[in-house]
């Protein structure tokens, strides 16, 4: 999204959790993607750090492995290049002999490679021990930077960024304690999406339709968020978390503020960040005898899936016989500002859903007098945003079908960003760790926003703890939600896109 060919200063990448799956998965492609397209300097390496006993040559040939799985085929003289640039650091994050293993094999590095003192620390590891890593970090040094810029020293936390807002709070503060924020970078791979940075591309690059961007052509918008897959291996943490907040809390609520948000007067860290947080600060808190009406949770049971019998969330590995947790959440919010008043955003998320798809359906309103003898039936026209699969956006409106009478009827006009820009579509991961490198900070989260999202979501969380609150409602995998979900908008008099 910023200018092209920025490259960082020379620098150190040190991710915490190198023997996981997000490693081997997501950063090292994205890191290797980086170095293909010559976007790393020069002077580079990356330091894994993880329990495993693993040496320098373990740790490459796991991601050699990794990179044949996830890239594909790959020139091994370019790949053993790269390669030698990756170090391991066996060590417990718990334990602070870890950290001066680490700080030496840095010094090393600086001295050999001439990395500078720049470092950049990923905490790929679960959310339980970013705090151990932060406080160690703290007090082993690691984390001082010079004030002329020389030797910066940058932290990214992988999300679920706390549990509620207490947790968040405190690991707030916690990082706080020991860095300044402009140090902090708290990932959200949504918005490092090249479609969810288009959309202020496309609101803020034209003139087109920025003007209808408001309550006056507006109906509602609807954001969704759809997965096919259940829960998978990952009960043990989903189990604790749920859709409201494995999705709703970060990924869904940044695109509801990239969507509502005023335009910044330039596209840097401050100014988009506040803009966010304006919009956030707009919405209409939940409050907790309102949670029946606005919100809706749902328990995927067994169905199907692609053509195939698959259980339930509660028949899946792991998952406690009598778990309330929800695979599918839907709210509706209401932003109070004059751009927005009386336009609802609903905003829907579930796993094992009739197929996965993440889009933003803008409805626009119907025209104020209807000339063609049509009823309130006319279908109105709608821009819909694909982040994902197939990314693009369409835009439905009504059209003349050729003959003699006046019918109408619905047509599309659609962009794709495969068919017009061709090539392969950046990961999210690559930008933002290249972000990082560079100290841009504007697809991060910061610290308010982060704090202000779980709190407009702790009355539906509250709620939604007891069993008072009733049965969870269930849904058959393989369909679009629970039909209270259905209700939440036809109580509106309007209807879900179809997915
Ligand atoms: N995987 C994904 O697709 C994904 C997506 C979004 C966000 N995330 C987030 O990214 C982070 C990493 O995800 P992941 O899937 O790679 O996690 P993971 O595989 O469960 O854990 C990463 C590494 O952390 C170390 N670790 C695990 N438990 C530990 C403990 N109790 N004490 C110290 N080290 C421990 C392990 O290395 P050793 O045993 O060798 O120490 C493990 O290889 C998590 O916060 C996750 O929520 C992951």
């Amino acid at each position: 999204m910023k200018q092209n060919q920025r490259v960082p200063d020379p620098c150190v990448l040190v991710i915490f959790g190198a023997s996981g799956d997000l490693t081997r998965r997501k950063l090292v492609p994205a890191i290797w993607h980086l170095q293909e397209q010559g976007r790393l300097p020069e002077a580079f390496a990356l330091v894994g750090v993880a329990r495993r006993e693993w040496d320098d040559n373990y740790f490459r040939q796991q991601m050699r492995e990794g990179l044949a799985e996830f890239v594909g085929e790959l020139d091994e003289s370019v790949l053993d290049a790269f390669l030698a640039k990756l170090h391991y650091v066996s060590g417990d994050p718990a334990d602070p002999t870890t950290y001066v293993a680490l700080k030496n094999q840095l010094e090393t590095l600086d001295r050999e490679h001439g990395t500078g003192g720049n470092r950049c620390f990923y905490c790929s590891v679960p959310p339980q021990i970013y705090l151990g890593i932060v406080e160690q970090m703290g007090k082993a040094g690691l984390n001082h930077q010079h004030q002329d810029g020389q030797g910066w020293c940058r932290v990214i936390v992988e999300k679920p960024f706390g549990h509620d807002f207490d947790s968040a709070h405190n690991l707030n503060e916690v990082l706080h304690n020991v860095f300044a924020e402009e140090q902090i970078y708290r990932i959200d791979h949504y918005l490092g999406k090249e479609t969810v940075q288009n959309i202020l591309v496309f609101r803020l690059g034209n003139s087109i339709f920025e003007p209808l961007w408001n309550r006056r052509y507006v109906d509602h918008v609807q954001i969704t968020a759809a997965e096919g897959v259940g829960v998978e291996h990952r009960a043990g943490y989903y189990d604790q978390s749920g859709a409201l907040r494995d999705m709703i809390q970060n990924h869904l609520l940044q695109v509801l503020c990239v969507i509502a948000m005023e335009p910044p007067s330039s596209f840097d860290a401050e100014s988009v960040r506040l803009e966010k947080l304006k919009v956030l600060k707009a919405i209409r808190p939940i409050l907790i005898g309102q949670v029946v009406r606005y919100a809706v949770r749902g328990q995927y049971g067994p169905g199907t899936a692609n053509g195939e019998a698959v259980a339930g969330y509660l028949q899946e590995n792991e998952v406690p016989a009598d778990s309330r947790t929800e695979t599918y959440a839907a709210l509706e919010f209401t932003v109070d500002n004059w751009r927005w008043q009386g336009v609802p955003f609903y905003v829907r998320t579930g796993k094992r859903m009739e197929k996965r798809t993440s889009t933003i359906t803008i409805q626009f309103s119907q025209p104020p007098h209807l000339i063609f003898g049509q009823t309130d039936q006319m279908p109105p026209s709608t821009l819909t945003i694909r982040i994902q699969p197939e990314e693009g956006i369409s835009l439905s409106f009504n059209g003349k079908v050729p003959g003699p009478d006046v019918r109408l009827d619905t047509v599309n006009m659609d962009f794709s960003y495969a068919e017009s820009f061709g090539g392969r579509t950046p990961e999210a991961y690559e930008t933002l760790i290249l972000d990082c490198l560079l100290g841009d900070a504007t697809l991060y989260s910061d610290s308010d926003w982060i704090e202000k999202s779980w709190q407009l979501l702790m009355p539906v969380l509250e709620a939604w703890k007891t069993t008072s609150s009733g049965a969870v409602p269930s849904y058959p995998a393989g369909s679009c939600g629970p039909n209270e979900a259905d209700a939440l908008l036809s109580e509106d008099w309007r209807t879900w896109a179809a997915l």
